[in-house]
Parts: structure tokens; C-alpha cells; sequence
């Protein structure tokens, strides 16, 4: 713990508040700091969140302990599209809370097939394996996808390798940290699991000259690099992979966790390209920010590999996940969120360049997933930055050091996002 001002607060507070006093403590609120408190004492530090203590959500907002109402701008790391505690998903969680929740997969339940039903015909796939958190869908899919290799496409037991891209984001555990290149993810947990092969984003040649290789028995990508600072690849790149994979009988797994279910202004990210994955991820939005629930979508040939005992979780696929996930799915396409994500996103991007500043080096993005890079010359980083537009209510986080995820929930009307955009500039003035 490091000291501040009269009080010992944890290391992010007084890089948050480094001229900590009274005036800042009454700005802060004693109850504020309290939670935090609590949070350092207790938990784990593996987070370092912007020093705010929300208690409530609505839409398009969310509200602190002390009453003060923020615009979210970043929706749970896309999980809440639908806006906080949409009525229609709280509804489904309520109601099917009250009547079964969980049998585990040892048992039937009257739920589980009607959304599976519901999900494949959504995505148009002939089966779904249903998982909890986006990084098991993601486990769950390289499994697949080495079955496949060794079942199908005949590669030697053991010898199967999965190419996969720098700078991605799949999630935090053993299996898929191994092929990390983010030093913070993986330094001090080893070792780590062979098989991959890792190239460059948005690199067709790359992608070309790994494939010669016949162990290959899938790529894994993300539509864009949310992790890494909404990293766009350039138009034309996820089709021609798709193209690559299919002339070297290699599937295609794309990793919609975050791009998926509207956020980008299509459904999928990968619909911009008219690609259909052989193996489709979802997490996040697919419970509209409730409930964990992720799913994994392929056609027979890959799904029907896995047999009964092969793979599971004892929460996948329970009766709350299977209400809450329809009604999360039904709203997507019942609000258009993917049309409203489109015509937002591009009313944000053109009012952001318009901007007179020199904080901002570069904006990019993809419907209402977007992110601005921050100058960091004149000393005011993209944390600062953060600071001052909570301190004007809006609440954005920044990731690696310079840049900021601008991903406000999918139901952001033109007004409520003007709204934003004056605070953006009003903050940016004042810098
Ligand atoms: C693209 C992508 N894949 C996987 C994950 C992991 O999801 P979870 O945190 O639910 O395990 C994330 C989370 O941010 C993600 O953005």
C-alpha cells in the first residue's frame, strides 16, 4: 500500500489522485473510498480500475455510489449492447429464476434444446456447444478444431498446430495465454503449451506461407484486435484468409467474443466480408452483461467429433443461460442494434476528427467499437484523460498506456451520443 496525502491508498488510487488532500477526498467521497478499500484489502490485484464505484445501471448509463450519473463508454468490454439491465433479459433472468436454474448436463432440461435450436438457426450452423466465459468458448473451439485435425483431415496424433496472430486477445488461461504475446499475460506462467504458430495481424502473405504446412489444422483470428486497441485489418483481409484456409482444407475460427452480436454494426464482424467461420466463437453480449454465457457454433462435420465424456462444463448450457441468451439474441435483431451501431459509429468517428486537438493521433473503428490513440508528448496519458472525462461523466478505460476504447451499449441514441461527443470535446479543452 502507498501513502497519499494523510490516508494509505493502493498504488492505483495515488497515481489516480497524486495531489491526494481533503478538497480531493471530499470530491471523492469518503464512501467511495471505503469500497475501494475493501476491494485492496480483500481481492486479488489483478485489476486496476478507474477509481469509481458504480451501483446501478440503466442503458445507455450507469450510476456511482454518490448519485453522479456517467454515460458507459465502454460496455463491459462489449458485454452490455443491449444496455444495462435491458427489461426483456431481466425479465427471462427473473422469471426462469424462479423456476429451475441449473441440472447440470447429467440430466435434460426443458430449456437447452430450444436454444440451441434458436442459436443455430440465428447463425445459421447445424450445432452449438454451449460454454460459460468467452475464454472457455475459446478452448472449447481449439479442441474442436484439433479433433477435426486429427479425425478428419488425418493429422499425425500430437502433431496438430493452430495458427494464430500478434497482438491477439483470447482469454486468460494456461492453454490460450501460451500463444499470448502480450509479455503482462504471459511472463511468470509457464510453461506454455505447444502447437501454435504464431505471424503477424492483417498479413495475408504470413498466413499464405504458414499454411504450406500440413499439421495446420486451424486459424484462429479476431475481426479486429479489440485487446490490442480496436486494430482494424485492412478490408479484404478476412475474406482472403478465409479463401487461404479453405484451399488448404484448414478451418477458420473467428473469435466474435467482442466484435460479435452487433457491436461492430453488423451482426458479425466477419458479415462485412461475407465470411461465414467454420467455427464461430460468442461470449460477452450473448447474456446482455447478466450471466456468463458463451457458445461455440460449427456445422456437423467439426461438432460431432467431440464425444459424449470428451468435454463439457458443469454450468454450460443451464436453463437461466438458455432464457437469458434468447432474449439477448431476440433484442439484437427486435432494436436493430446492428443498424444502430453502424449509423452511430460513423456520426462518432466523423465528429471525433473533427476535433481541434493535439491529444488525438489516430481514430479507428468499426460501428460502436472504436478507439482513439492519445499523445502522450505533453505528459497527459490516456488514464489522465480517462480521469477527466469521468470527472465530466463519461466513463472510458484506457488499454496499453495510449489508448481509449470508445464502446458505448448498442441502444445509444444521436442525442444521448452528442451529448457524449460534447463531453469528449469539453474534456479534451480543458486539457
Ligand atoms: C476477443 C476476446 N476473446 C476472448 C475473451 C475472453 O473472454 P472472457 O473474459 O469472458 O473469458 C475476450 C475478453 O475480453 C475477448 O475480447
Amino acid at each position: 500500500m502507498i501513502s497519499c496525502g494523510k490516508f494509505a491508498y493502493y498504488s492505483g488510487f495515488c497515481k489516480a489522485y497524486p495531489n491526494f488532500n481533503n478538497k480531493e477526498e471530499t470530491m471523492i467521497g469518503t464512501a467511495k473510498i471505503k469500497y475501494i478499500e475493501l476491494e485492496e484489502k480483500y481481492g486479488a490485484h489483478n485489476y486496476h480500475p478507474l477509481p469509481v464505484v458504480l451501483e446501478r445501471g440503466q442503458g445507455v448509463f450507469v450510476w456511482g455510489t454518490d448519485g453522479k450519473r456517467y454515460f458507459d463508454f465502454l460496455s463491459a468490454y462489449s458485454a452490455v449492447n443491449q444496455g444495462h439491465c435491458h427489461p426483456r433479459i431481466i425479465e427471462a433472468l427473473t422469471e426462469q429464476a424462479h423456476l429451475l436454474t441449473l441440472t447440470s448436463r447429467a440430466f435434460h432440461n426443458n430449456l437447452l434444446g430450444e436454444y440451441e435450436e434458436y442459436i443455430t438457426s440465428y447463425f445459421g450452423y447445424d450445432k452449438v456447444l454451449p460454454m460459460n466465459t468467452g475464454v472457455e468458448a475459446v478452448e472449447t473451439a481449439l479442441k474442436l478444431c484439433r479433433k477435426w485435425g486429427y479425425m478428419i483431415k488425418g493429422i499425425p496424433n500430437n502433431k496438430a498446430k493452430i495458427v494464430v496472430c500478434e497482438g491477439n486477445f483470447h482469454g486468460r488461461t494456461s492453454g490460450v495465454i501460451s500463444f499470448s504475446t502480450d509479455q503482462q499475460s504471459t511472463e511468470g506462467f509457464g510453461p506454455y503449451m505447444p502447437g501454435y504458430q504464431i505471424i503477424p495481424y492483417n498479413n495475408l502473405a504470413a498466413l499464405e506461407e504458414t499454411l504450406v504446412d500440413p499439421h495446420v489444422a486451424g486459424f484462429l483470428v479476431e475481426p479486429i484486435q479489440g485487446e490490442a486497441g480496436v486494430n482494424v485489418p485492412d478490408d479484404g483481409y478476412l475474406a482472403g484468409a478465409f479463401k487461404l484456409c479453405r484451399e488448404k482444407n484448414v478451418l477458420f475460427i473467428a473469435d466474435e467474443i467482442q466484435t460479435g452480436l452487433a457491436r461492430t454494426g453488423k451482426m458479425l464482424c466477419c458479415d462485412y466480408e461475407g465470411v461465414r467461420p467454420d467455427i464461430l466463437i460468442l461470449g460477452k453480449a450473448l447474456s446482455g452483461g447478466t450471466i456468463p454465457v458463451s457458445a461455440v457454433l460449427a456445422d456437423d462435420e467439426i461438432m460431432l467429433t467431440i464425444k459424449a465424456g470428451e468435454h463439457g462444463s458443469t454450468y454450460g448450457g443451464n436453463p437461466l443461460a438458455c432464457r437469458v441468451a434468447m432474449a439477448a439474441l431476440a433484442i439484437l435483431k427486435d432494436e436493430k442494434l446492428a443498424e444502430n451501431a453502424f449509423y452511430q459509429g460513423n456520426i462518432l468517428r466523423e465528429e471525433l476528427r473533427t476535433l481541434d486537438t493535439n491529444l488525438i493521433n489516430k481514430i479507428r473503428g468499426k460501428g460502436l467499437l472504436n478507439a482513439i490513440l492519445v499523445k502522450t508528448k505533453n505528459g497527459k496519458d490516456a488514464w489522465e484523460l480517462c480521469l477527466a472525462l469521468k470527472e465530466n461523466g463519461l466513463l472510458a478505460k484506457p488499454t496499453h498506456g495510449d489508448k481509449i476504447r470508445f464502446a458505448p451499449p448498442l441502444v445509444i441514441n444521436e442525442e444521448q451520443l452528442m451529448q457524449c461527443i460534447d463531453i469528449i470535446k469539453k474534456t479534451l479543452r480543458e486539457q
